[in-house]
């Protein structure tokens, strides 16, 4: 099996990409991290690239040609699917374009509920009964592009910021590399 030269872009921890490298270890995983994408120096998530040896790159998106380093970065690691894990930036029009439906996102709620940032303290403002997370395509628009997996769980009186963000984490690690099963059977 052919696997798909795959970037995880983080901004912080990086459990999923820690997550998504022991899953691309297993032969019959459809992709291999080929390449880590950090926007923050200071992410814990980089020490995972660097323990199990996976190229990384750190970009400034306050410098103007960021854009263009990933690009490159991208081309020259021979790139062709996505996945962004906890990147806390907006993804440009021209990486879209690029990269059309070669590109999902994992986020913290049960989309198209709760899109952007402070998931869980706005699901507790609304007294949610459920929580979840959702893996989707990524188009130009926030969190709004074709979901491929959703998974959810009750939520609990009781149930704080620290114990739904735990709760989402434990699915999303399931959901993610699920959703990349999916796509790949399913072409
Ligand atoms: C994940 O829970 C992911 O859903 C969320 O960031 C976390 C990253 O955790 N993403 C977003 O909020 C995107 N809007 P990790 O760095 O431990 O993988």
């Amino acid at each position: 099996m052919v696997k798909r030269k795959t970037c995880v872009f983080i901004s912080g921890k990086g459990s999923n990409l820690k997550n998504l490298i022991s899953y691309s270890r297993d032969s019959s995983f459809p992709i291999k991290i080929s390449l880590v994408i950090s926007n923050n120096r200071n992410a814990s998530g980089i020490n995972f690239a660097k323990k199990y040896k996976v190229p990384y790159i750190l970009i400034n998106t306050k410098i103007k040609s960021h854009e263009n380093k990933i690009l490159m970065s991208l081309k020259k690691y021979k790139i062709s699917f996505i996945c962004l894990a906890g990147y806390m930036k907006i993804i440009s029009k021209n990486l879209i374009r690029y990269y059309e439906g070669k590109i999902i996102n994992i986020h913290p709620s049960l989309l198209p509920k709760f899109k952007g940032l402070n998931t869980f303290s706005r699901m507790l403002e609304k007294n949610e009964t459920k929580g979840g997370c959702t893996v989707h395509f990524v188009n130009d628009k926030l969190d709004s592009g074709i979901k491929i997996i959703q998974k959810f769980f009750f939520i609990k009186s009781g149930d704080n910021e620290i114990i739904l963000k735990k709760k989402t984490q434990n699915l999303e690690y399931r959901a993610f590399p699920e959703a990349i099963i999916k796509i790949f059977r399913d072409i």
